[in-house]
C-alpha cells in the first residue's frame, strides 16, 4: 500500500487532505467525525475581528440597557474583560480540538486592524494551535491606494503576524493579484511558511423585490479546482521551500491526486465535506490511495510535483499556447 503520509507547514501529517474552515471545522463532533475519517490536518472557521468587536458591543449594550431599568443592574453582571469577550467561544474550540484529534489543529484568523491579526494569532497560538492561517479575505475598492500600496499592507501583516508567533504561519490568498508569482514570493519572504491558493470570494446578488444587495452562498463545483491547480503547477518549482496548499473545488479522490502531481503538500476540502458529511474524507482519501497503488506510487514524496508543467521553463509561454489550444477546440 502507498504511503499517504505528508509534510505541512513543518507539520508531519497522516494525510494529504485537510479540512478547510467551514461549519465542518466549528464543532467537536464534526471534527471528531474528521478525525476517524484519517484526516491529515483541520483548520478551524476564522476568528473574524468584527464577530468579537459585535459580541462585545452587544454585550456592553446589553449591560447598558440592564442599567437603565434599574440602578443595580450592572452589579448583576459578572465582572468581565470586555476585549475578550467574543473570544472565548474560539479559544475554547482550539483547546478541545487539541486535546481531542489526533490531527494538527490550525486556526484561522481574518483581521480588520493589525492589531487584531496579530493578538488573535497570539491568542490562538496560546491555546494550542499548531499553525495560524491567516484568511486574507478583502477588497480593495478605495481608488486611491495602488496594487502596490494594497500589497504592502498584506505583507507588512505577514511580518507582524510572523514575528508575533512561534508557530508557522500560512497566508490564504485569493487569485485576484495582478502579478501573483510575485505576491507570492514576497509573502514567502515576509516570513509565511505556506501559502494556501485558493480563497473563495462569495459574490452578493440583488434582490429585485426588495432592491437590496443580499448575500449569497453557493458551494464551489469541481471544476473550480482548476484554476488553484494551475498555479500550484505554476508556483512549486519557484517557491521550493514554501509549504502549498490547494483550496477549491476539491470534490473526488481524483482531484486529490491531481493537486498533488501538480506540487500541493496537501488538498483541501470544505463544500464536499458540508455536502456529503465528515466521513466523506475518508472515501477521498480511501480513492486516492486505490489510485496511486493502481499507478504505483510507493508514497506521497514521489507523486508530489511530478507534473510535465516541471519541464517546462517558461510557464508563461506555456500557459498562452493552451489558451490559444483551448479556444481553438471549441465545437458546436
Ligand atoms: C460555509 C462556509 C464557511 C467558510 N468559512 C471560512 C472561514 O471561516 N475561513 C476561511 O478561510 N475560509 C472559509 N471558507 C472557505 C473554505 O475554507 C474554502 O477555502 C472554500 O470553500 C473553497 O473550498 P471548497 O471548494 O472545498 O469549498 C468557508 C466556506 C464555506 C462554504
Amino acid at each position: 500500500m502507498s504511503v499517504l503520509e505528508t509534510r505541512y507547514l513543518g507539520l508531519d501529517l497522516r494525510s494529504p487532505l485537510v479540512a478547510s474552515p467551514s461549519p465542518a471545522t466549528g464543532k467537536l463532533d464534526t471534527l471528531m467525525r474528521l478525525d476517524d475519517a484519517g484526516i491529515g490536518a483541520v483548520v478551524l472557521p476564522s476568528l473574524f475581528e468584527e464577530e468579537v468587536e459585535a459580541e462585545t458591543m452587544t454585550f456592553a449594550e446589553r449591560m447598558q440597557e440592564g442599567a437603565g431599568v434599574s440602578g443595580e443592574a450592572a452589579d448583576y453582571f459578572p465582572d468581565v474583560d470586555l476585549d475578550h469577550l467574543g473570544l472565548d467561544r474560539h479559544v475554547r474550540l482550539v483547546e478541545e480540538a487539541v486535546a481531542r484529534l489526533e490531527a494538527p489543529v490550525i486556526a484561522s484568523v481574518n483581521g480588520r486592524s493589525a492589531g487584531g491579526w496579530v493578538e488573535y494569532a497570539r491568542i490562538l497560538q496560546d491555546a494550542g494551535a499548531r499553525a495560524i492561517e491567516l484568511n486574507m479575505y478583502d477588497l480593495a475598492v478605495d481608488p486611491d491606494r495602488s496594487s502596490a500600496q494594497v500589497e504592502e499592507g498584506y505583507l507588512a501583516l505577514v511580518r507582524q503576524v510572523r514575528a508575533a508567533v512561534e508557530v508557522p504561519v500560512a497566508v490564504k490568498l485569493s487569485p485576484y493579484f495582478s502579478s501573483l508569482a510575485n505576491f507570492a514570493r514576497s509573502a514567502v519572504l515576509a516570513g509565511a511558511d505556506g501559502l494556501v491558493l485558493f480563497n473563495r470570494f462569495y459574490q452578493p446578488d440583488v434582490d429585485l423585490e426588495t432592491l437590496d444587495v443580499t448575500p449569497r452562498l453557493e458551494l464551489s463545483h469541481p471544476g473550480e479546482v482548476r484554476l488553484p491547480l494551475r498555479w500550484i503547477a505554476i508556483l512549486r518549482p519557484q517557491l521550493p521551500g514554501a509549504s502549498l496548499a490547494l483550496t477549491s473545488g476539491v470534490a473526488s479522490g481524483e482531484d486529490l491526486a491531481k493537486g498533488l502531481l501538480a506540487g500541493a503538500d496537501v488538498v483541501m476540502t470544505a463544500a464536499e465535506l458540508l455536502r456529503r458529511g465528515p466521513e466523506r474524507a475518508g472515501d477521498l482519501l480511501a480513492s486516492l490511495q486505490e489510485w496511486m497503488d493502481a499507478e504505483e506510487y510507493l508514497s506521497v514524496d514521489q507523486l508530489r510535483g511530478s507534473l510535465a508543467q516541471h519541464a517546462v521553463s517558461d510557464p508563461g509561454a506555456f500557459e498562452r499556447a493552451q489558451y490559444h489550444r483551448v479556444l481553438s477546440s471549441w465545437r458546436r
